[in-house]
């Protein structure tokens, strides 16, 4: 029985691969519905992103809400400079004419978690955490019914890529990854330690557009897009596919490891506010609360995906 999912996001580059590699493996996922958040560019543009690829994809009687517009506390910063100001820069997609849901994401993700039996749903969260904590705290009864949270985000070994403490997702809205990192949901967090292992170097690019589809071209358009920022800023052969990792997770948990740990988040600190503060090291007796995912082998990941992509 394929798993079912909600796909929270943000599109963005890597958020639209992992829609893609869902999309493309209905043996053992099963997309309810796609939630949009604001995070890499504001909501009216991840909204329309979600939609386009769905289109892009076939897929036109998805489900695609709108979620919310800013996070629970802070103004919403937004990452233009690496995701362009589309935010699915690097190839000129048609605007989508499937409609976009009437009732609001934190809804259909209530909702859905009301109706089905417990332990059955997984959110997948590829952007900020505004929409779950939303419905967290809207219906606290929903928490124990999810069977696991999936999400990008955070980061150890590798710190910070939007501050030098912090990964973007989680500092957008902190506040609202705190009320999931506490929530008690089973959690596997997908932090830059593991993203930055997944990079596109240009075989992997070339092998997409080699599948000779539309799909594998828009891959490898929009890859070769935001690879130039993270190659010049990291100085690294390829840039972190971050997002279809939370996909291949559930496709293939084999090819990833990591450790069950205590994982907080800092709220308050001006300087290291969105810092995900993770026990990898077991020094506290804090109760471990997220499985922290480390390492991947990237091999087995983009010969999935690729093969993955080929089917659409
Ligand atoms: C995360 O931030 C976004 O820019 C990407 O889509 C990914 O979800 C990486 O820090
Ligand atoms: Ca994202």
């Amino acid at each position: 029985m394929p798993r079912k999912i909600i796909i929270d996001t943000d599109p963005g580059q890597d958020d639209a691969v992992a829609i893609l590699l869902a999309f493309a493996s209905p043996e053992e996922i099963e997309v309810l519905g796609i939630t949009a958040v604001a995070g890499n560019v504001p909501l009216a543009l991840t909204q329309k992103n979600a939609r386009i690829v769905c289109e892009l994809a076939g897929r036109r009687e998805m489900k695609v809400f709108a979620g919310c517009d800013k996070p629970l506390v802070q103004k919403l910063v937004t990452a233009e400079h690496v995701h362009g100001k589309t935010g699915l820069d690097g190839i000129a997609l048609p605007d989508p004419t499937m409609p976009l849901q009437e009732s609001h994401a934190v809804d259909f993700i209530v909702e859905t978690l009301r109706q089905e039996m417990p332990g059955t749903i997984t959110l997948c969260a590829l952007g900020p955490l505004t929409n779950l904590a939303t419905a967290f705290r809207t219906a606290p009864e929903i928490v124990g019914k999810v069977r696991e949270i999936v999400l990008m985000g955070g980061a150890y070994f590798e710190v910070g890529n939007i501050t030098p403490a912090a990964e973007f997702n989680i500092y957008v809205d902190p506040e609202a990854a705190e009320i999931v990192f506490k929530s008690g949901a089973p959690l596997t967090v997908m932090p830059l330690d593991v993203t930055h292992k997944v990079l596109t170097t240009r075989p992997r690019i070339e092998a997409m557009r080699d599948i000779g589809t539309e799909i594998g071209h828009a891959v490898a358009e929009w890859t070769d897009f935001f690879e130039r920022f993270d190659m010049e800023k990291y100085g690294s052969e390829g840039a972190p596919l971050h997002d279809p990792c939370v996909i291949a997770h559930l496709i293939r948990p084999g090819l990833f490891s990591g450790r069950h740990i205590n994982v907080e988040i800092e709220t308050g600190s001006p300087l290291t506010r969105g810092m995900t503060v993770a026990d990898w090291w077991g020094i506290t007796d804090r109760p471990k609360n997220a499985l922290f995912i480390g390492d991947v082998k990237s091999e087995g990941f983009y010969d999935m995906l690729t093969g993955r992509l080929a089917r659409l």
